[in-house]
């Protein structure tokens, strides 16, 4: 009942941990059944390992979350070598988070992880807290179209590519992603924000700007994703504050193939888990047998106009 298959890859439920928020899964294996996740997403990672932002990294909103923790990670041979083999012991979904400085950074990260145990990739063209690459590449339906062209020649498994709310037309990126290869979309990664010290009279973050997530960015997220879900050819995975089953629901209901749960697993870990017994329980008592039959079919909605 609860099985969703996105890009030819079987996920058990349509609940994913969240890219940077779950760790290599192990960090969670004490507070949380991992195995019952539909999938996990792996911290951003990059070819060379990342110290990752100085100073203040996260930083509390009102139903929200900025953040900039700058892709701090070991790098992929790293990556592949000490964390990939007990994540695939975990039972679940593997999916690689890549990013980037610049597109040859990007390749030569797909090559390794195609040549890895990962079950996916999910090429992130969106991440606000990096200088170079991240975001840059996820804004403009030409760029976008170039790193995942690029990517797409040396990677042959399933490629999914994050979208970044912050574009000024996540659809026309969308496009571009999906005509140069992308199999399926996820969206959305965090909102450019900020914060101030009032004592200090500075930013609180050293790059000033940020990325919100949580509840504060739930509808707009699922905005977006209603909207991509009209035209999208390929699957979608909807994220953005979802903190229980009614949450993810909204989001399959919307249009979504699958969800992942990211800043609330910092509040609640077991939200995760919770969400995916929530969402089954709905099923069972409004007899939907597939995770497919909760998308509002749309073109009803308009019968009857000439
Ligand atoms: C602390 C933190 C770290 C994150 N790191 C990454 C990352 O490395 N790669 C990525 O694609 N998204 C990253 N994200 C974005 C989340 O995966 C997700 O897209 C976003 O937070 C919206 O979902 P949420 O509101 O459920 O957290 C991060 C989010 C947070 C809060």
């Amino acid at each position: 009942m609860l099985e969703t298959v996105i890009a030819g890859v079987r996920f058990k439920n349509p609940v994913i941990a969240a890219s940077g928020t779950f760790g290599y899964g192990r960090e969670y294996a004490e507070l949380v059944d991992v195995s019952a996740l539909g999938g996990i997403c792996s911290k951003g990672l990059t070819l060379r390992p990342r110290a990752g932002n100085s100073g203040t990294r996260l930083y509390e909103t009102p139903s929200g979350l900025l953040n900039s923790i700058g892709l701090e990670n070991p790098g992929i041979p790293a990556f592949i070598e000490k964390e990939l083999p007990s994540m695939k012991q975990l039972g679940t979904v593997v999916i690689a988070n890549l990013s980037g400085s610049d597109i040859d950074e990007y390749i030569e990260g797909a090559k390794l992880l195609d040549a890895a145990d990962v079950d996916m990739v999910e090429l992130n063209i969106s991440c606000p807290n990096v200088r170079e690459g991240g975001m840059a590449f996820g804004l403009e339906p030409e760029t976008a179209a170039s790193v995942c062209r690029a990517v797409r020649r040396v990677l042959h498994k399933p490629l999914v590519v994050k979208l970044s709310p912050n574009a000024p037309s996540i659809t026309a990126v969308a496009r571009a992603c999906v005509d140069h290869g992308a199999d399926a979309l996820s969206l959305v990664n965090t909102f450019k924000a900020m914060a101030i010290d009032v004592e200090t009279r500075l930013p609180v973050f050293d790059n000033a700007i940020a990325g919100l997530s949580g509840p504060a960015i739930r509808p707009i997220a699922l905005r977006m994703v209603w909207e991509l879900a009209e035209t999208a050819s390929v699957p979608i995975i909807g994220m953005g504050g979802i903190a229980c089953a009614e949450d993810a629901l909204q989001f399959l209901m919307a249009g979504a193939d699958a969800v992942q749960v990211g800043t609330n697993t910092f509040v609640h870990p077991r939200s995760i888990t919770d969400v995916i017994d929530g969402v089954a329980a709905y099923m069972k008592k409004h007899s939907v047998k597939s995770v497919g039959e909760l998308k509002i079919r749309r073109r009803a909605r308009g019968e009857g106009h000439s």
